[in-house]
C-alpha cells in the first residue's frame, strides 16, 4: 500500500539561482495548485565554475537538509549543471522522487534540418560525460557544437533584478557557436542551462530567424505532473522562495518571485 501524501507537501524546486524560474513558469501552467518551495543556492552561484566534486557534495548536502526541513513530495533539480553531475549522488540520499534537468539534445536532433545543432551551457555542463552520452544516443548522425557561456548566467540574474542585460554576453555566446566550423549551418540551439530561457528574446534576436531555441522546461513540468498524478494539492500557506545567500541580495528579486506566485522570502 502506498502512503498517502500530505496535500500541503510541497514540490521543492532547486537551482543555483533564478534559473529555476524558467522551470517554475512551466510547472505553474500545468499544476497551478501545487505548493512549491523555490530554493536558490545564491551562496553557491555560479555552479558552472565549480568542480564536479564541489557541485556533487554541495547539492547532495543541501538537498538532504532542505528535504528534512520542508518534507517535499518531490524534488526537482531545475539546473542542468547540478543534474548532469549530482543526480546519482542526490538519489543516494533522498527517498522522494527526483526529477533532473537534461539538455534537450533528443528533441533538437529530431527537429534540425541542417543536422547542425548548437548547445549553450555552463562550463561544467558542456564538459560532462552525461552530454557525451546524450550526443552518442540521440545525435550521432548530427554535428553538435558546444559552447560554455557563463556570462549568460550573470546576465539572467541581472535581468531579473531589473538591471540592463549585458549585450556583449549575448553576442559572445552567439559568436562562440557561430564561429565554429559549420556554425553558419546551425538551425537549432539547445539552451542547456535553466538561466538561459530567461534571455530567450535577447538570444533569439541575436541568432536571427533561422535558428530555433529549445529548452527542457516544459518537459520537466510534464514529468513532475506524471509523477504526482492522482495526488491532492492544497496550499497550507503562501509559496515561499528560500536562499542560501543573504536576504539583502534576494530582496531585489521579490517582484519577479511574486510574479511566479512566491509570496514570501526566507533565508535557509
Ligand atoms: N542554472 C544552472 C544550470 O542550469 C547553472 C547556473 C550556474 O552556473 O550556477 O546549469
Amino acid at each position: 500500500m502506498t502512503a498517502t501524501i500530505d496535500p500541503a507537501a510541497p514540490i521543492l524546486l532547486f537551482d543555483s539561482g533564478v534559473g529555476g524560474l524558467s522551470v517554475l513558469a512551466e510547472l505553474r501552467k500545468i499544476l497551478p495548485d501545487a505548493p512549491v518551495i523555490f530554493a536558490a543556492d545564491q551562496a553557491g552561484l555560479p555552479y558552472g565554475e565549480k568542480t564536479e566534486a564541489q557541485i556533487a557534495a554541495r547539492v547532495a548536502g543541501l538537498l538532504g537538509r532542505m528535504s528534512e526541513r520542508y518534507r517535499p513530495r518531490l524534488v526537482c533539480i531545475a539546473c542542468n549543471t547540478a543534474s548532469t553531475i549530482a543526480l546519482a549522488a542526490v538519489r543516494e540520499v533522498l527517498e522522494v522522487p527526483i526529477v533532473g534537468t537534461v539538455p534537450a539534445i533528443k528533441p533538437a536532433a529530431s527537429i534540425t534540418r541542417t543536422g547542425v545543432i548548437g548547445l549553450l551551457g555552463t562550463a561544467a555542463t558542456v564538459r560532462q560525460a552525461y552530454v557525451d552520452n546524450l550526443e552518442r544516443e540521440f545525435a550521432s548522425d548530427k554535428l553538435l557544437l558546444r559552447h560554455a557561456a557563463p556570462g549568460l548566467v550573470e546576465a539572467a540574474e541581472a535581468k531579473l533584478r531589473g538591471q540592463p542585460v549585458d549585450q556583449s554576453a549575448i553576442d559572445s555566446a552567439v559568436a562562440g557557436l557561430r564561429g565554429q566550423p559549420r556554425g553558419d549551418e546551425m538551425d537549432v540551439v539547445v539552451l542547456a542551462c535553466t538561466h538561459f530561457p530567461l534571455l530567450k528574446d535577447e538570444l533569439a534576436r541575436a541568432f536571427g530567424d533561422g535558428v530555433r531555441l529549445i529548452d527542457g522546461a516544459a518537459g520537466i513540468a510534464r514529468r513532475i505532473e506524471y509523477l504526482t498524478k492522482g495526488q491532492q494539492f492544497e496550499r497550507g500557506g503562501p509559496d515561499c522562495a528560500i536562499t542560501t545567500g543573504t536576504l539583502e541580495a534576494f530582496t531585489p528579486l521579490a517582484k519577479i518571485l511574486k510574479a511566479h506566485g512566491l509570496e514570501t522570502l526566507e533565508r535557509f
